[in-house]
């Protein structure tokens, strides 16, 4: 007899991107995402446009994602979403979506934390880690050293106790005048530039805590002063001040990840969230684990920043283990 198929619609609507997609057992048969462009303009996400967008793209969106994949609704197991954290009204347009469909379809309901997603997006393709593993999680709201023992029990050692790094990127790059979000652009510029042309301070914290405040204070008061001397001077060293806040940003970053491996003695180190997207960190966790050798896991650049396959592949998992939700759940901010 066939062994039953899963098939799982999950939605990620936590911020800025809606996003759709379809899991077939632990494969992705899709992943659709509609972009926000309308906050560029506002140079940060502007919480009620971006619950407005939501609305408009959700169903389309599902409807293309379906036909892509190739899967009728009917055969729909389960439909899955992101309760939390997020932007509470961007939240509740996934959520009220999910809890409609699962409704009609008479099937079951998975709630996803968005944070742990983006861990298990590690488990979309192989080589996948084993437990217990060690991910530095780096997004627009987190900056966390998570200690993973299995797919739904992450242990958070570190933290930021001030600004995310993603935030951080996105700070330095409108200081820069550059349009949201900003960390792509830092990155690309930071291309062709020398990273340490100008210093930025990294803090000595004792523990696995990271703080990003100060570094972005300093460079605020950096480019000031430069500005003064030379009314051009952004414009005529954009890649190495793109390179060398990035070397701070990242060294940083990497400073703790080392630190937190040793502390809990593990060597399967992973990165995960829109920042792990940045190529001078990838650079730098492929030049550490050859250092120390660390068997290393980098996420494709599509599952790096928001995405619906890893609240499938999270949804996927929660299925095996019938953890299904209430039609009564709502979403969650923090
Ligand atoms: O995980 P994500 O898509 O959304 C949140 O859950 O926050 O992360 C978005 C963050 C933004 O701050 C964005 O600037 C940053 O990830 N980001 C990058 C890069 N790509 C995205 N930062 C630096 N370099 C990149 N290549
Ligand atoms: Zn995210």
């Amino acid at each position: 007899m066939n062994q039953k198929v899963i098939t799982i619609l999950a939605i990620e609507s936590s911020c800025d991107d809606t996003s759709v997609s379809i899991i077939q057992d632990e494969k992705i048969l899709c992943n659709s995402i509609a972009s926000q462009e309308i906050h560029k303009q506002y140079g940060g996400v502007v919480p009620e446009l971006a619950s407005r967008a939501h609305q408009q793209n959700i169903v389309p969106l599902i409807d293309t994602t379906l036909k892509n994949a190739g899967v009728n609704v009917k055969d729909l197991n389960a439909i899955a979403f992101t309760a939390g954290p997020g932007l509470i009204g961007s939240l509740m347009v996934g959520v009220s979506f999910a809890k409609a469909m699962a409704l009609s379809l008479n099937i079951p309901l998975i709630a996803i934390n968005h944070m742990q997603a983006h861990i298990l997006a590690h488990f979309i393709d192989e080589p996948k880690p084993s437990f217990p593993f060690l991910c530095l999680t780096v997004s627009g709201g987190h900056t966390q050293l998570v200690l993973v023992h299995a797919h739904f029990t992450h242990e958070v050692i570190g933290k930021t106790i001030d600004d995310a790094a993603g935030e951080a990127f996105d700070k330095v790059a409108k200081i820069l005048d550059l349009p949201y979000p900003g960390g792509p652009l830092v990155d690309k510029y930071a291309q062709n530039g020398n990273p340490n042309r100008f210093e930025f301070p990294i803090p000595n914290m004792d523990g696995l805590d990271y703080s990003f405040s100060g570094l972005k204070t300093s460079f605020l008061y950096f480019i000031q002063k430069q500005v003064k001397v030379d009314a051009n001077f952004v414009a005529n060293n954009l890649a190495d001040i793109c390179a060398s806040i990035q070397h701070a940003i990242v060294k940083q970053l990497i400073l703790k990840l080392i630190k937190a491996a040793k502390q809990v003695n593990c060597n399967q180190i992973a990165i995960a969230g829109g920042v792990s997207a940045n190529s001078a960190l990838r650079k730098a966790l492929e030049a550490e684990s050859k250092k120390r050798n660390w068997k290393i896991f980098i996420p494709k650049l599509e599952y790096c920043t928001d995405n619906a396959a890893m609240i499938a592949i999270a949804a996927h998992y929660k299925y095996l283990s019938g953890e299904f939700e209430e039609q009564s759940i709502a979403p969650y901010a923090r």
